[in-house]
Parts: C-alpha cells; sequence; structure tokens
C-alpha cells in the first residue's frame, strides 16, 4: 500500500504536521510504504479552467495540462491507494495552499457526462485532518460536507479534528488576549496527544484494505429540485 500525506500546512512543526506524521506512523504500522509532502516547499498555480482535461481524444483528457511544480506530484497521487490531506482552517477552508492542489487533483478526475464517470482508473481513500482555534462544533458540518465531497470526487473517506488548538508558543507576546492562555496550553499537553493517537489510528485504518468507510450524508445541503 502506498500512501501519501499531503500537508496543506505551512508550519512545519505546527499542530497539523504534528497530525499527520501521527497518521503515517500509524499506515506505516500497518505495513503501508508512506510519503510526507510539504505544498507550501512546492511552486505551482490553482486550476486555470482552461479544460483540456475534459477534451474528448485530447492528449491530457482525464490529466492536469498544466506544467508546474506538482505535475508529477498529481500523477503520483493518482497511483496512490491512500491520500491523507491535512489543513488548518483559514477563514472557515482549507489552506489556500491545499484549495489550489485539491483544483488541480479533482477537476481532471470529473466529467460532465450524464452518468458523472470518473477518469481515474480507481477510487482512492482519502483521510483528513482539520487542525482549527473553534471548538468542533463551529465546523462540524464543513468537515462532514468537505468529506463528502471527497467521498465523491476521489474514494471513501474519513476524518478528524483536533479543536481549540494552540497557536501561540507564547500569547502574551501577542494580539490574541481573546484566547485563555493557560487553558489552550491545558488543552495542548493533555488532549492534542490524544488528537495525535486518533490520527496515528485513522492512518492505520486508512493503510488496512479490510476496514470499511462508510458515507455520512447527514450534513449534506437538501438538492435542489429538478
Ligand atoms: C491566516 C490564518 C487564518 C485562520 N483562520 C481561522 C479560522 O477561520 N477559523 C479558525 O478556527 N482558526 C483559524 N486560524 C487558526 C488555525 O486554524 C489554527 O491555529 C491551526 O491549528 C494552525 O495549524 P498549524 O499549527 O498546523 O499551523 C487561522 C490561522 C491563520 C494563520
Amino acid at each position: 500500500m502506498k500512501v501519501i500525506a499531503i500537508n496543506g500546512a505551512a508550519r512545519k512543526n505546527g499542530n497539523t504536521t504534528a497530525l499527520l506524521k501521527s497518521a503515517l506512523e500509524g499506515a506505516a504500522s500497518a505495513g503501508a510504504e508512506t510519503k510526507l509532502v510539504y505544498l507550501y516547499d512546492l511552486d505551482y498555480k490553482g486550476c486555470t479552467g482552461c479544460v483540456a482535461c475534459k477534451l474528448l481524444g485530447g492528449k491530457s483528457f482525464g490529466r492536469c495540462a498544466q506544467r508546474d511544480g506538482i505535475s508529477d506530484l498529481l500523477e503520483e497521487c493518482i497511483g496512490a491507494d491512500v491520500l491523507l490531506f491535512g489543513s488548518p482552517i483559514y477563514f472557515n477552508e482549507v489552506t489556500g495552499q491545499l484549495r489550489s492542489f485539491l483544483e488541480r487533483l479533482w477537476f481532471p478526475n470529473i466529467t460532465y457526462t450524464k452518468d458523472m464517470r470518473k477518469t481515474y482508473p480507481k477510487q482512492i481513500r482519502c483521510g483528513w485532518f482539520f487542525t482549527t482555534n473553534a471548538p468542533l462544533e463551529t465546523y462540524l458540518d464543513w468537515f462532514k460536507r468537505q468529506n463528502m465531497s471527497s467521498f465523491f470526487l476521489m474514494g471513501p473517506s474519513e476524518w478528524m479534528a483536533a479543536t481549540e488548538t494552540l497557536q501561540f508558543d507564547d500569547y502574551s507576546k501577542y494580539a490574541a488576549d481573546m484566547f485563555d492562555a493557560a487553558a489552550r496550553k491545558r488543552r495542548h499537553d493533555e488532549v492534542f496527544p490524544e488528537d495525535c493517537r486518533r490520527a496515528f489510528e485513522l492512518g492505520r485504518n486508512l493503510a488496512t484494505p479490510e476496514y470499511e468507510i462508510k458515507p455520512d450524508f447527514s450534513a449534506m445541503p437538501p438538492m435542489p429540485k429538478p
């Protein structure tokens, strides 16, 4: 099993990176071959909407035609068994860097055909690792919807989140007194290790072929009537 972790966080020793590293350790414990990629180290842009990936008979049909710092990585991801995505929440979304990457990975896989067929040779399992300043309820529905998009666009997906994370090493040095610094530190010492343990478990489960992932439609908005 080949497992690639795509890190959408800028901080290499922050919360998100810690979760992804734990998840990869979990995947390795199930015998997977693992790799961690830092998107902020790569030079690339989001989808330009050229639609070459949809051109029937075109040489880039079903693949991204843009050539830049993620071209080889996209191909490697299409061939992987499991993809792990990590991101801090930036303004209620994944980071721009991860968003741009997802546009390039997701769009070539879909067609606008009536049967909505996919172009990648197989479904790819995905795991999502979010971190946020907010409590879980704030983004619970968004996490579920992001996971459903992943289910539809790539393959069976599961997510986890570390919430109310430690953002500053010393809160007193920053304009950040809306946070209870002592409570954040305590949570980092007491709850975050448990978050990393959950990440390990999710990484191990996703790298275990027999592990079953069931879709959760509970946060889907009502479908518009035709
Ligand atoms: C540019 C920026 C935007 C952010 N926006 C949000 C936000 O909308 N909601 C939130 O809960 N946290 C927000 N945060 C906080 C981070 O999501 C949180 O601290 C996260 O755990 C940081 O992950 P890291 O340690 O891997 O960098 C933001 C942080 C930054 C730097």
